[in-house]
């Protein structure tokens, strides 16, 4: 299978590539700086020789280079079955006093670099009536929280964007999967003080994504929610 990954340097991206690669698929990945994207390949690649992996740094939250991914992939003759929208950026804040400019720069990457990839790569997965497109939410799509300003904001965007994909991809035999992770230990939480036992491994959000794309053509997971086992923090 062709699977398209974003933000798969590290964290929950990198997670879901290795369990794909895993599987001896095809990866296409981005993320934003070239040396840490070469290096999570050339890792992919020597951990999972029976997987082809390649990709190309994209800084998706700029619309023209989010549509350039898209045809760099397409341009290379492959048509996705799987795209994960996951590349994503968090930054804590209220409404009341978060700086200018964060509502804007949040909704470049958390939401318009998912639309205008997925529009990129959408012609052709309609064209071949299958694909399964899984958007990475946030606890923070379902549920305002002190704090969570603009990020939460732009993370209920991206939950509105993959509801209105469900519905648009029904008849196209596309799947769309919207997963609504609650804390998973990445980077984003590196430098926090919290315990990582405390919270989730970025590889829990991947075991079910990539247990979603495995089931037959006439049954779609719409929503998944995980939440650390003590709670949300
Ligand atoms: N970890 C959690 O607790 C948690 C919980 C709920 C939801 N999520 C969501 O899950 C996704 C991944 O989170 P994470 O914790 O794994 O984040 P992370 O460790 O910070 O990794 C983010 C990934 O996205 C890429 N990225 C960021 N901005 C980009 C841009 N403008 N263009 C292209 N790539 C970009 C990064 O690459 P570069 O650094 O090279 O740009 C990196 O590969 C995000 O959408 C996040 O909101 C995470």
């Amino acid at each position: 299978m062709n699977v398209i990954i974003t933000g798969a340097s590290r964290g929950l991206g990198k997670a879901i590539a290795e369990k794909f690669a895993g599987a001896g698929d095809r990866l296409f990945l981005s993320s934003r700086q070239e040396s840490a994207l070469n290096k999570t390949i050339n890792a992919l690649s020597a951990q999972f020789p029976n997987s082809s992996v390649s990709g190309k740094a994209f800084d998706l939250s700029v619309s023209d280079q989010a549509r350039q991914f898209g045809r760099w992939v397409l341009d290379a003759g492959f048509i996705p079955d799987i795209l994960v929208n996951n590349a994503g950026s968090f930054q804590p804040g209220s409404v009341y006093d978060e700086a200018d400019g964060v509502l804007e720069e949040l909704m470049a990457i958390n939401l318009y670099g998912a639309y205008h990839l997925t529009r990129t790569l959408l012609p052709a997965m309609m064209k071949e009536k299958k694909g399964h497109i899984f958007n990475i939410c946030s606890i923070a799509s379902l549920q305002a929280y002190p704090n969570g300003g603009a990020y939460s904001i732009t993370k209920f965007a991206l939950a509105g964007f993959s509801r209105n994909l469900r519905e648009e991809m029904k008849r196209y035999g596309i799947k769309v999967t919207a997963i609504f992770p609650g804390a998973a230990f990445t980077d984003s939480w590196a430098g926090s003080g919290i315990d990582p036992g405390r919270i989730m491994e970025s590889a829990d959000v991947a075991a079910m994504l990539f247990a979603a794309s495995r089931l037959s053509p006439q049954a779609t997971v719409e929503d998944i929610v995980l939440r650390p086992q003590l709670g949300d923090l």
